[in-house]
């Protein structure tokens, strides 16, 4: 784990390997317990590099029990757990402006916990700070999950379960 504390600006950046979907799925569990509400994680890596496994494993974490499937053609859905999910998938949207119209403000700074796929190049609309996981392909069974966040209250040093006792 690398904190990297600069002036006011602070960063966080960390890797982990995972060898199987079985080690992703634990690593999304225990991420899945340090989330609150308002929090963003956008997940980055090319077709069947893990975003939706892993977000399978992370709505698990949150006690959702309906089963997550891509949102490839609704952009977003919702799930109720121990926080609400909003799971985006932006991979056929074309325009930053369209997002913005289609009111996803209210998914961003509601109750719930947001996960983008394909974020893309519309950073400049979603919430400030997010944790950014960019998946790396290995090999078949092998995957190495590169974590980055900025700003204040970064996920990954939160004590795991805190926000599940709190
Ligand atoms: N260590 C691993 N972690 C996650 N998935 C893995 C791992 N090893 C193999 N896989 C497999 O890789 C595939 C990942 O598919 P998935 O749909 O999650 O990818 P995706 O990144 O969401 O793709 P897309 O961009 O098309 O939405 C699954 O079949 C999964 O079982
Ligand atoms: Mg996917």
């Amino acid at each position: 784990m690398k904190n990297i504390k600069d002036g006011s600006a602070r960063l966080f950046s960390w890797d982990k390997t995972c060898k199987s979907p079985e080690e992703t799925a634990a690593f999304a569990k225990d991420l899945a317990s340090r989330l609150k509400k308002g929090d963003c994680i956008c997940l980055e890596g090319p077709m069947g590099a893990g975003k939706t496994t892993f977000t399978q494993a992370l709505a698990q974490g949150l006690e959702i029990q309906d089963y997550v499937t891509s949102p490839t053609f609704t952009l977003v859905r919702e799930y109720q757990g121990r926080l609400p999910l909003y799971h985006f998938d932006l991979f056929r949207l074309e325009d930053m402006d369209e997002l913005d119209f289609l009111g996803f403000d209210d998914y961003f700074y509601g109750e719930g916990v947001s996960v983008i796929e394909w974020p893309k190049d519309f950073y400049p609309v979603l919430p400030p700070n997010p944790l950014r996981i960019e998946i790396e392909v290995v090999d078949e069974k092998s995957r190495i999950f590169h974590l980055i966040q900025e700003g204040e209250d970064l996920v990954m040093e939160r004590e795991e379960d805190e926000n599940i006792r709190n």
